[in-house]
C-alpha cells in the first residue's frame, strides 16, 4: 500500500495524463560467471517495493503495468525464486504484468497519444544491460522522442522527505552501525591490522541481517588523510589514530557514521587539540539544523570553527586555504542512497531544512606532512560523522548511540 500511495503522490505532481517509466538494475558481473551481490535501484524500490533484477514499472493515473522476469524452472533452481508474471499483479497491486522481454512490443500501447512520458536514463544500467549503450534509454528515446519529460526532479523531492516507515529503517540502520562502532573501539589495539577492525563491521552487520551501505574506510595513521581509503590492510601502530567510516543498510535505508579514536586508547596532546576542534565544529553544525534554517549553515559554521581552531594552533595562517586541511562538504542527504537524492539549491538560493529530511554532519581535519607545520601534528586525520533527522522542533541524531566525546571514548577503551 505504501508504494501505491507513493505512485499516487508522484502522479499528483505531474500532468493529468502523464505516464511514468522507471526501471531497476540488472545483475552486474564481478568476474567470469560471478556477479556482485544484487542491489535494486533505489527509486524503483521506493515506488514498487519489488526487489528482483530486470524489471520496469509503467504507471499513470489509471493504470499500472509491471514488466518482470517470468517464472523459469531451471533458472529458479540455479539462481533463486521469481515472483513471475501470473502472481505479480496481486503481489504488487498492478493492473497487469508482462514478461520483461516483451517490453518493446507493449510499451507503445500503454501510452496514450497525448501523454507525456516521465523517464530518466538509468545511471547504473538495467534490463540486462551489458554494454555502455543502455537498451532501455535508447529505445524509449527513439519511441517517445519529444514526449519525454524528466522524472528525477519530482521523485527526488519526494524521496528527500522521509515518512515514518523510512525513518524507522534509518534509525535501525543507525543503531546497528553505532553498535558496530562501539565494538570496533573495544577491539582496537596496537598490533592488530585494519582488516581486523573492518571484520567487526562485517560480523555485526551480517548478524543484524544487514549489509554495508558503502565500502568501509578503516584508516590508521597517515591513511586517514586519504579520504576514500579502502585498502584496510595496514598494521595499527601504537600512538596513531584510527578513522573508521562505516555504515549499513536496513531494507535499503543507509546509515553513514564516522568515528576517530586512538589505537592505544589514549589521545596524545596534539591529537586532543585537533579532535576537540572537529568535535566542536560538528556539534555546533548539528545545533543549527532545524526547520527554517538554510541548508548551507552547518557547513559555514563548521568552516568558521575549524579555521579559527587551526589558526590558534599555528597550523594555518590567515592567508592559508582551508581546503588544504578540510576539502569536503560538511554533509549530504542520506536515505535509500548514501549520497541521497535532493537538491541543496532552489532557484539559485540554498533551500531551507524541512522536517523529515536526513543529512549527515561530518566535518574533518586532515593534516599531511608539511615543512610548514609542526611535526607533532603530521598525519592526524580526524572526521566525526553523524546522521541527523530534521524534526518539527529541531533535530534528532539517529546515530547518537555511537559515543564521540573524548572522555567517553577514553573511558570505553580503558575497559578493554
Ligand atoms: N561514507 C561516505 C561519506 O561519508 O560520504
Ligand atoms: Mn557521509
Ligand atoms: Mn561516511
Amino acid at each position: 500500500m505504501i508504494h501505491q500511495n507513493r505512485r499516487k503522490e508522484l502522479l499528483s505532481k505531474l500532468d493529468n495524463n502523464a505516464v511514468v517509466i522507471v526501471s531497476t538494475n540488472s545483475e552486474q558481473k564481478r568476474n567470469s560467471d560471478v556477479n556482485y551481490p544484487f542491489r535494486p535501484d533505489s527509486s524503483f524500490w521506493y515506488l514498487t517495493g519489488f526487489i528482483e533484477p530486470d524489471a520496469i514499472a509503467v504507471f499513470s493515473k489509471n493504470d499500472y503495468s509491471i514488466f518482470l522476469n517470468p517464472k523459469d524452472k531451471t533458472k529458479e533452481i540455479w539462481n533463486g525464486k521469481r515472483l513471475g508474471v501470473e502472481l505479480a499483479p496481486k503481489a504488487l497491486l498492478a493492473n497487469q504484468a508482462y514478461d520483461i522481454d516483451t517490453f518493446l512490443d507493449e510499451i507503445e500501447s500503454l501510452v496514450d497519444k497525448d501523454s507525456s512520458v516521465h523517464f530518466d536514463a538509468p545511471t547504473t544500467g538495467g534490463w540486462k544491460d551489458i554494454s555502455s549503450t543502455n537498451i532501455l534509454n535508447e529505445s524509449i528515446s527513439s519511441i517517445f522522442k519529444n514526449k519525454i519529460r524528466p522524472l528525477n526532479p519530482y521523485l527526488s523531492e519526494m524521496r528527500l522527505i522521509k515518512d515514518p516507515s523510512e525513518i524507522k529503517n534509518m534509525q535501525a540502520a543507525a543503531n546497528l552501525a553505532s553498535k558496530a562502532h562501539i565494538k570496533a573501539m573495544l577491539k582496537t589495539k596496537p598490533g592488530l591490522y585494519e582488516h581486523h577492525i573492518s571484520a567487526e563491521f562485517d560480523s555485526e552487520f551480517r548478524n543484524g541481517n544487514s549489509e554495508h551501505s558503502y565500502p568501509p574506510i578503516v584508516a590508521s595513521g597517515e591513511n586517514a588523510c586519504i579520504l576514500h581509503y579502502t585498502e584496510n590492510n595496514k598494521i595499527l601502530n601504537d600512538g596513531d589514530l584510527l578513522l573508521v567510516d562505516a555504515g549499513c543498510e536496513i531494507l535499503g535505508y543507509a546509515s553513514d557514521i564516522t568515528r576517530t579514536f586512538p589505537i592505544n586508547g589514549r589521545f596524545s596532546e596534539p591529537q586532543k587539540q585537533i579532535y576537540e576542534i572537529v568535535l566542536n565544529a560538528q556539534k555546533s553544525a548539528i545545533a543549527c539544523i532545524m526547520p527554517g534554517e538554510k541548508v548551507s549553515t552547518p557547513h559555514e559554521v563548521a568552516c568558521d570553527i575549524i579555521t579559527n581552531g587551526l589558526i590558534e594552533l599555528g597550523i594555518m595562517d590567515t592567508s592559508s586555504d582551508l581546503s588544504e586541511f578540510y576539502m569536503h562538504k560538511t554533509g549530504h542527504w542520506l536515505g535509500l542512497d548514501v549520497h541521497d537524492v535532493g537538491t541543496q539549491v532552489i532557484d539559485d538560493e540554498y533551500r531551507i531544512f524541512e522536517a523529515g529530511m536526513v543529512t549527515t554532519v561530518e566535518p574533518g581535519i586532515y593534516i599531511r606532512k608539511s615543512d610548514k607545520i609542526e611535526s607533532k601534528y603530521w598525519n592526524i586525520g580526524i572526521r566525526i560523522e553523524d546522521d541527523v533527522l530534521v524534526t518539527n522542533d529541531g533535530n534528532h541524531i539517529l546515530s547518537e548511540a555511537a559515543i564521540k566525546d573524548l572522555k567517553d571514548i577514553e573511558h570505553l577503551m580503558s575497559n578493554q
